[in-house]
């Protein structure tokens, strides 16, 4: 197996391709999504493998002036949280690195056969699959957790309740060129073995 350097995909291949050359930005402008656009995004998440057919996830969705109450609850959770003073004063900003941010939440059911991690690995794998379909649209975004995707002051402040869990914020936008450095070329076989 050779090598996969992701600048060699095959452009007669545009699914492959996508895969290959998916990437994150960090650094992220208007215009994001638009409505429409967004709509193709989550149904693109609904076509996630899916154990029994439980929607175990929702999605709560901030644009606008939902960027502001998501930082605002997150600056909330901040101050219940006991973070420092420097946290609690950078959280309101924190949703403004993207023009959208998807919080992705598991919403896992009862189920006698299927288990709660499976139901969470199910609600996490849309968090990739919208930022694929975000790339095949043209925009680019960043999976991201840090310490507030575990925090249940924040999970309370969005009203979720106590079973459910946040796996991802996910910022879409335009990306802004900043060179990030290319991925090291790998080889698959370093991460296979053979049974
Ligand atoms: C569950 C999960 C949580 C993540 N949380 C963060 C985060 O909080 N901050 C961050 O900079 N990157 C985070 N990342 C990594 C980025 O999404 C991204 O993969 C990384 O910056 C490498 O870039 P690449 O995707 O182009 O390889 C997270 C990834 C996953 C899967």
């Amino acid at each position: 197996m050779e090598p996969v350097k992701p600048s060699s995909a095959d452009p007669a291949n545009p699914a492959l391709e996508l895969l290959l050359q998916r990437r994150s930005n960090h650094r992220l402008r208007a215009p994001g999504p638009s409505a429409d656009e967004l709509e193709s995004i989550v149904a693109a998440a609904l076509r996630v493998p899916d154990f029994g057919h439980l929607r175990p996830f929702r999605f709560l969705i901030a644009q606008g002036e939902g960027l502001d109450r998501l930082g605002q609850a997150m600056q909330r959770a901040a101050i219940a949280a006991g973070q420092p003073r420097s946290v609690i004063a950078r959280t309101p900003r924190m949703p403004h690195r993207a023009p959208l941010v998807i919080v992705a939440v598991a919403s896992p059911k009862p189920d006698p056969v299927v288990p709660l991690f499976d139901q969470q690995l199910c609600a996490a794998s849309t968090v990739l699959t919208m930022q694929l379909a975000a790339r095949a649209l043209g925009y680019s975004g960043v999976w991201r957790s840090g310490w507030l995707m575990h925090d249940r002051h924040l999970h309370r402040e969005l009203q979720l309740s106590d079973s459910e869990q946040i796996v991802g914020f996910l910022y879409l936008g335009t990306p802004v060129p900043i060179g990030e450095p290319e991925p090291a070329v790998e080889s698959p076989h370093d991460y296979l073995s053979w049974l």
